[in-house]
């Protein structure tokens, strides 16, 4: 089929790569020129494994070619996917600015039968409203398809070849099954429903992760006072195939470019509805209180932070990816300073992106840089990286006592302990060893 693919961010870069894998042609459109040319020359913007190499296969083999003008993807194409950004507004609601650009430069120049998939994520209730407006503004058929995605970073080409499920809303069943084709060597479930609960599939969907991961850190913060091991908590009740083990590692909570901004967004569209989700300002809360929880820690050891050097292992919202969108290491890094300490970070691949964030941070090149001099380490993203960190060497590091803050219980802390360190994660007390370790014992079938 013939694609084009409107945004080349991250959803729509990876999009448009995945689908000329799939064999269709493939038109990605941006407004950026700086982002066009590098694409041009197969070289992605953003960091994904895998992304590189299937963009310039893309490029080799002409299924994949790139335009900032929409006008010429209307003279051949017959899909259009809109992949572009919807960030939040000063309310926490989708911005829809540049989705309502979209749609109405699609529907002033079509002139035959196309087909809009929407996989920028938007309130439910939009895709209907588009669908109305286009029925008064367009000469020909534009059909309207919700199709949310739910690609995870550092695993979107993975996911984009292997997803769950994938989900079809619209009203009309002959082109539901036109675009479940798109797919059609994609093995997965693919469930057709009405545009309203397409929609809000993909804002529950984050809302349930992200209330998951609230849950289990505040359980985590309780094990502390009760004397019980997060770890094996988690696993004891993930074994229940009713809750499963994903999603319940405890630590400093949630960020990222999608969590944050759907959680809240979802907020809004209760609120719009003059409804209250009361959970979900429970699970917004906690995830503020994690990052709280590290400065209670530090302060725990070191009493005032005033003038203290602290090492921060991390600055991504997770490993594998140069995102630092509303990572939690941003908003420990800020409660440092406004502590009056003095932060010292490292990442594998997030320095730059988080110095245009945080101008004055003091960005390190290496781990053992970060460590050289401080009073304390927090661990805050769990790269493969850091559980390599020569940990016994890097003691004689620290200017008074080596303190590790194992933000995303990453390491053994019995070891650690033995070491002659002093670490504390969350939810692990007794130096996370656990009076009796849960054992679990495979019983043959
Ligand atoms: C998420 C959804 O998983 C994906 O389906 C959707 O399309 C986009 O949002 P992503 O933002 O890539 O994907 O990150 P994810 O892997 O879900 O992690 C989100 C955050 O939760 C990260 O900050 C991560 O560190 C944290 N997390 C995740 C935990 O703290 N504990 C966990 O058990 C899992």
């Amino acid at each position: 089929m013939k694609i084009a693919v409107i945004g080349m961010g991250y959803v729509g870069l990876v999009t448009a790569v995945g689908l000329a894998e799939s064999g269709h042609s493939v038109i990605g459109i941006d407004i950026n020129f700086e982002k066009l040319s590098r694409l041009r020359k197969g070289d992605p913007p953003i960091y994904e494994e895998g992304l590189a190499g299937l963009l310039n296969i893309s490029l080799t083999n002409g299924r994949l070619r790139f335009s900032s003008r929409l006008s010429e993807s209307l003279l051949e194409c017959e899909i259009f996917f809109i992949a572009v950004g919807t960030p939040s507004d000063s309310e926490g609601k989708a911005d829809l600015t540049f989705v309502n650009k979209a749609v109405n430069e699609i529907a002033a120049l079509a002139n035959r039968p196309i087909i809009i998939v929407m996989k920028s994520t938007v309130p439910p209730g939009t895709g209907r409203w588009i669908q109305n407006q286009l029925r008064k503004i367009s000469k020909v058929r534009i059909s309207y398809v919700s199709c949310p995605e739910f690609l995870r970073e550092g695993t979107a080409i993975f996911d984009y070849f292997h997803p769950s499920r994938i989900i079809i809303g619209s009203d009309d069943s002959k082109i539901a099954e036109q675009v479940s084709e798109i797919w059609d060597e994609v093995e997965c479930e693919k469930v057709v429903t009405d545009i309203e609960s397409a929609e809000m599939i993909k804002y529950a969907a984050n809302a349930f992760l992200a209330t998951k991961i609230s849950f289990i850190n505040e359980i985590a913060n309780l094990c502390e006072r009760v004397g019980a091991q997060v770890d094996d908590v988690a696993k004891g009740i993930g074994l229940d195939p009713r809750i499963s083990p994903q999603f319940l590692k405890a630590g400093i909570g949630w960020g990222g470019s999608c969590f944050p901004k759907d959680v809240r967004a979802l907020q809004q569209v209760a609120n719009g509805y003059a409804t209250n989700l009361q959970i979900l300002s429970a699970v917004i809360s906690i995830n503020q209180n994690q990052r709280l929880v590290i400065i209670q820690k530090l302060k725990k050891y070191l009493n005032d932070l005033r003038g203290k050097t602290i090492a921060v292992l991390g600055l991504t919202f997770k490993p594998n990816t140069d995102d630092v969108r509303e990572s939690a290491a941003l908003d420990i890094i800020r409660l440092l300073m406004k502590n009056g300490a003095n932060p010292r970070a490292y990442d594998p691949m997030g320095g730059e992106n988080a110095k245009k964030e945080i101008l004055s941070l003091l960005v390190c090149k290496s781990a053992a840089s970060a460590l050289n001099r401080v009073h304390a380490c927090v661990l805050v993203t769990e790269w493969s990286e850091f559980y390599h960190i020569p940990w016994n060497e890097m003691k004689k590091n620290f200017i008074a006592r080596p303190i590790v803050i194992d933000g995303r219980n990453m390491l053994d802390h019995k070891e650690m302990s033995a070491m002659g360190y002093i670490i504390d994660g969350i939810g692990r007390p007794n130096g996370g060893v656990s009076a009796s370790s849960l054992k679990i014992i495979h019983s043959t079938p």
